[in-house]
Formats: C-alpha cells, structure tokens, sequence
C-alpha cells in the first residue's frame, strides 16, 4: 500500500518586540478604559515594535529563536512560507526579505495573505510540500506588525492589536506523529465587515484614501464576533469528526487569540475543558496570523503541549477566511 510522508512539527521559535503598550497607555489615546477592554477582549498588554523593526525583522528573529534553540543550519532550509497582511512592502515578498536576513540560499519562500487564518493556511502549504517529496524541510511563519495599520484615534480597534512572529519547522515525520488534516475554508463576501481598502489595485493611495484613513484596518466587530464563534467551532468539530475524534481526545486548543470571549464561546461550545484550552491573548492581543505559532511556542515553554498529545488548532479572519488543523504532537 502507498505509505504517505507525514509532515511533523520539529522546532519552534517565537519573537515579540519589547516594547509594551498596556491599555493604561490606551486610556490617554482614545476613550477607553482598562475594565472595558479586559472584560470585552480579555487584552492587557500588547508588544509594539520599533520603527528599525519591520515585519520581516520580527519573522527574522523568529526564526533566528528556532535555528538558535533546535541547532539547525539555515543551508538546511528548503523553503519559507509566510503567513502576513502587514508586509514589509507590496513586493518583493517579506519571505524574500527574510531569507536573505538570514542568508538562506538554498530555498525559496513567499508570502501568504489569509489574514487571521494565515498559519493554518501556511501550515496546509507547508505541510502538502513535505507530503510530496517537494521539500524536505520547510519553515511555516506567522507575523504580523498590526501597529503599521492600526488607527490609534479609533477605538474599536486599536485596543485589539499588536505585533509579533511565530516560527515552526515542518519535517518528514519518523514516528506516527505530525499534522493528520487541516480543513480550509474561504467566503469573500465577508470582504465589507474587515478589511484594508485603500492603498491596492480598487483605491490606490492618494491624499484623499490617506486622509479617509483607508490605509488601517477597519473592523465591525459584533457579526464578525458571531461569524468568528460559528465557524470556528464547526470547522474544528468537521476535522475531529474526519478522523474519528471527539473533543475529548483533545489534549489542547489553540485557537487563534482575538477576544476571550470567543476563545470561551469556542471551547464551551466544542466541550472542551477550560484547561485544555489555551489563552496567552492578555500579554499580545490580536497579533493576526501570529496568534497560533506564538501560541504553539509558549505552550512548549509551559509543558503544555508534550509528545503525543492531540493538538487542535483554528482560526478565523479577513475574507472571511477560517481553518483548522489536527497534529500528533511530535516533539
Ligand atoms: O481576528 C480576526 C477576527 N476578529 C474578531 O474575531 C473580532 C470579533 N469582534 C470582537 O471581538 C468584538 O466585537 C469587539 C471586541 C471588537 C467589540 O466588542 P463588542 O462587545 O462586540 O462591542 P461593540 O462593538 O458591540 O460595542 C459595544 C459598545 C459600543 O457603545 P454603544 O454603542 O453600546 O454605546 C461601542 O462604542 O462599546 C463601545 N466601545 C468601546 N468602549 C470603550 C467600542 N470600543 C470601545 C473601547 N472602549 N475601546
């Protein structure tokens, strides 16, 4: 019988920036308050990089954490996928950026744009490499520098976001561990409730979508909130039911971090036990297609997440765009 490659999470790297923006700080900015944004998103802080610290410098030193920790060689990369809405530039890729930071030449990479869902995304990208045989090791990243498109006058979403990178290598796997399925989906006609309008091919920037604010994110939070809740759940229920799982097989959670609320709701509603469920939004607030690496990687710190355990991931974002992935916990 053909024997398929699986794909296995061997190493994980993370970086935030240093410097914090606590939602004290927020209170001077716009009209908000501490008790309003913790108890609607479950935010506290969030990193803000430095202006000498695009994008690809977070991803950089993301990966940089991964070579560093697990002793591997850049010449040992095959390819870089990178997950971003908040792109060094239009072009080149920020994953071209990247590879030449850290001196890869051997491999190519490129940029996805799946908005909040963008690791998922990756991941199912990285994943069908190693199951082809097309590459034998492939960086998946996640990194987003929201503070570059957020509007600090607009309350209902500056308190939501901040920067960050999350790394991991995917690798043929030699055990029974490593990524079962990730279940994709994308319905654009979501395209009006989140989105950044100006600056493209439909508004390209001029004075007028400058001073419209066209270049920020724009978000209309409550049916977002709502489309958030329902597909996540039915998408992670869809991927354990493909392969015979219930929830309670789950040994953690990580869904994608953008309010607390809809981390619960998703957990509650898919019955799994508030523990199993991880939450690290209270330190970095939404930092997009960040959220689910950087989660990976504290969990690991936190012997969380151990081998063999069943680790569920799911998102949601722009688009709408959603995702789930199942993984044996291979390391
Ligand atoms: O990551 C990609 C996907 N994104 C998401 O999943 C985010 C989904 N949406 C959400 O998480 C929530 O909708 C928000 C956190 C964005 C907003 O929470 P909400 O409970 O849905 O609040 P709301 O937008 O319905 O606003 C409630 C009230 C409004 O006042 P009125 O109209 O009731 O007088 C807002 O003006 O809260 C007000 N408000 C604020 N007050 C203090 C909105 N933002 C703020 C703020 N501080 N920062």
């Amino acid at each position: 019988m053909f024997n398929e490659k699986k794909a296995n999470i061997s190493a994980v790297g993370k970086y935030v920036p240093e410097k914090i923006l606590t939602n004290k700080d927020l209170e001077k900015l716009v009209d908000t308050n501490d008790e309003w944004i913790f108890t609607r998103t479950g935010i506290k802080e969030r990193r803000i990089a430095d202006d000498n610290e695009p994008t690809s410098v977070l991803a950089t030193k993301a990966i940089q954490n991964l070579l560093d920790e697990y002793n591997i060689s850049p010449d040992e990369i095959d390819a870089l996928v990178l997950a971003t809405i908040s792109p060094d530039m239009f072009f080149p890729s920020t994953a071209a950026l990247v590879l030449d930071n850290l001196n890869i030449k051997n491999a190519f990479g490129f940029d996805i744009s799946a908005a909040c869902s963008g690791f998922i995304y990756a991941l199912k990208i990285g994943d069908s490499f190693i199951k082809s045989g097309m590459a034998k090791k492939v960086l998946v990243v996640g990194a987003d520098e929201m503070s570059t498109i957020t509007d600090y006058t607009d309350r209902n979403t500056c308190v939501l976001f901040g920067d960050g990178a999350g790394a991991v290598l995917l690798e043929e796997s030699k055990s029974d561990c490593g990524i079962i399925e990730s279940i994709l989906h994308t319905d654009g006609s979501g395209k009006d409730l989140l989105n950044i309008t100006g600056g493209g091919s439909l508004n390209p920037a001029t004075h007028e979508t400058i001073d419209k604010k066209m270049h920020y994110i724009y978000q209309d939070g409550r049916p977002v909130y709502k489309f958030a809740v329902k597909y996540m759940t039915q998408v992670a229920k869809d991927v354990l039911k493909k392969h015979n799982y219930s929830s309670e097989d789950v040994s953690l959670l990580i869904p994608h971090q953008a309010n607390k609320r809809i981390i619960e709701a998703v957990g509650k509603r898919l019955k799994i036990d508030p523990k199993d469920v991880f939450v690290n939004i209270e330190k970095y607030g939404n930092t997009t297609a960040a959220t689910i690496p950087m989660g990976i990687y504290d969990a690991v710190q936190e012997k969380r997440l151990i081998k063999y355990d069943l680790l569920l991931l799911v998102a949601f974002g722009g688009g709408f765009t959603w995702g789930s992935s199942l993984i044996r916990w291979g390391i």
